[in-house]
């Protein structure tokens, strides 16, 4: 595959939201949440918004790139919390970072964002549309979760993280993804309701302006499902691609669940030390939580260039997707 990362960045809010913290807002516990999830605090946005850290990220992305604004030919965002309807965020950002060259655009596949993102900057190349992409999740969760459901606002927070990929010989080896729309009431998140003179009286007595829909989830499904595919789909991408899981350096998964990825790095028979984590600091944050875990573990001096690297996201849809890169 003619896809290579060139460029890392990540962006968190300023404001961080400790357990302590939330023990003190609602009827939960520090043990509850560290001992059901590892998390132990989470960044939340008060003076950020999902296109303001998505651009700090990608300007950061850039700068390590080395590469200029009007070079990046392609932008693809991967969010479900952008702060308008339209224009996307990535066009919101390609305005914003004068990215005057590209074409840009969103994708909703929830956690595995990121994955699509690069899977479909792999077709833009292939067909000869593009060269240089920027490849964005940037999330701000906090304000689509219900805060006075203890059971799944104290999971998420908010960020950004973006790569810069270029068209070169070597890098990404393969990718894989997968969706399963029949099991999508899993975690789902309504958008506004149809409310028009033709559709509900309601709207005539001037109800439903204010009704707001929250994420809900099933726990336990999602947990069920993460744990058998995410395995699954790491296994097919690195059998597809010919490497064995003993040569891979990293797996950089979505930080959603400590225990699932315990129960991931034991499916694929791989110690825990080779999975990099930043949930406990970070929480769960749907389609930035790769990269910027992948921007984290290169900002730390981790990644030697030949380093065999797979990522993989998962979530809402559901969706997932894997990949097998030569950093
Ligand atoms: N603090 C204290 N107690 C809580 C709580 C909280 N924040 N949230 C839920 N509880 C309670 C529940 O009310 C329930 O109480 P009950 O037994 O009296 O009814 C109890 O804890 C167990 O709840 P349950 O939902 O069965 O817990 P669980 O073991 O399934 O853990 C999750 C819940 C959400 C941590 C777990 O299901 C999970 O991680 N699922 C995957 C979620 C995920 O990763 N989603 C994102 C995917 S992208």
């Amino acid at each position: 595959m003619p896809l290579k990362i060139i460029g890392t960045g990540s962006a968190l809010p300023e404001l961080v939201v400790t357990n302590k913290k939330l023990e003190q807002m609602m009827d939960t516990t520090d043990e509850w949440i560290r001992s059901r999830t590892g998390i132990r605090q989470r960044h939340i946005a008060v003076k950020e918004t999902t296109t303001s850290m998505a651009a700090a990220a990608a300007g950061r992305a850039m700068k390590e790139a080395g590469v200029e604004p009007s070079e990046i030919d392609l932008i693809i965002v991967g969010t479900v919390s952008g702060d308008k309807h339209f224009p996307s965020t990535a066009c919101e950002i390609q305005r914003e970072l004068l990215m005057v060259n590209a074409v840009a655009f969103d994708v909703n596949a929830a956690c595995a964002g990121f994955l699509f993102g690069l899977t479909i900057a792999d077709a833009y190349f292939q067909s000869g549309r593009a060269k240089t992409a920027l490849i964005v999740g940037a999330e701000t969760l906090s304000k689509m979760v219900d805060w006075k459901d203890r059971g799944t606002c104290v999971l998420f927070g908010d960020g950004a993280g973006a790569a810069v990929v270029r068209k070169e010989e070597t890098g990404i080896l393969h990718m894989v993804q997968g969706s399963d729309g029949g099991r999508g009431e899993a975690l789902t998140c309504e958008n506004r309701p149809v409310n028009t003179p033709f559709t509900r009286e309601s709207f005539a007595r001037g109800e439903l302006q204010n009704e707001i829909s929250y994420l809900k989830m099933d726990g336990q499904a999602v947990f069920r499902f993460a744990v058998r595919t995410v395995p699954q789909a790491i296994l097919q991408v690195l059998k597809e691609a010919k490497i064995s899981p003993d040569e891979v350096k990293y797996f950089v998964l979505h930080q959603a669940n400590i225990r699932i990825i315990e129960a991931v790095a034991k499916k694929i028979g791989q110690p825990m030390e080779k999975f990099p984590t930043n949930l406990q600091k970070c929480g769960n944050i749907s389609a930035a939580s790769v990269p910027i875990l992948l921007d984290h573990v290169n900002k730390d001096g981790k990644l030697q260039r030949g380093d065999k690297i797979v990522l993989a996201g998962f979530g809402a849809g559901l969706t997932w997707g894997a990949a097998v890169l030569t950093w």
